[in-house]
C-alpha cells in the first residue's frame, strides 16, 4: 500500500555544482554525499519535513542514469518516489493489477539498504515510479 510521496529524484551532471546552486539561490541545504554502487549513481538529498529532494549523478559510465543525461544533457526530473509498508507485496498486488516493474527478480536497494523496485513509466502515466520501502 501506497503510504506517503517520499521524494522527487532529479539527476543532475555535477552533484556539487547542483548542491551550490541550490545553496545559492535557493538557501536550500544538501546533506552528505553518498554512493549507490548497485544503482550506479552517488547522490545527496535536501530534506525538506514532509519529503526530499534528491540529486543523482552517474557514479560509473555504464550507469542508467547516464543514458538519462544522454538524452537529457543539462539534467532533469528522473522519478517520484512512494514511500509503501512493503515492496514485495505491493509489486505484487500492483501484478495482479497488470502493473510491470522494472529489472523484475532481482532485489533492488537504496541508499540506505531498504528495498526498492521502478514501476514501468508506460504504467503509471508515463512516468518513472520508484517505491521504497518505509518501516512501519
Ligand atoms: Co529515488
Amino acid at each position: 500500500m501506497i503510504t506517503e510521496l517520499s521524494h522527487v529524484s532529479i539527476v543532475v551532471p555535477d552533484l556539487e555544482a547542483a548542491a551550490r546552486l541550490l545553496s545559492a539561490k535557493y538557501g536550500l541545504e544538501v546533506g552528505a554525499r553518498m554512493e549507490n554502487a548497485e544503482q550506479g549513481v552517488r547522490l545527496a538529498c535536501v530534506e525538506l519535513g514532509n519529503g526530499r529532494i534528491e540529486l543523482m549523478e552517474p557514479s560509473r559510465p555504464d550507469s542508467p542514469v547516464s543514458k538519462f543525461l544522454e538524452r537529457n544533457p543539462k539534467g532533469g526530473i528522473h522519478h517520484v518516489c512512494l514511500g509503501v509498508d512493503d515492496v514485495a507485496k505491493t509489486v505484487r498486488a500492483f501484478g495482479e493489477n497488470g502493473v510491470r516493474v522494472l529489472g523484475e527478480g532481482e532485489p533492488q536497494h537504496n541508499v540506505a539498504g531498504a528495498p526498492i523496485a521502478f514501476i514501468h513509466p508506460s504504467d503509471f502515466l508515463g512516468a518513472l515510479v520508484e517505491l521504497e520501502q518505509h518501516k512501519a
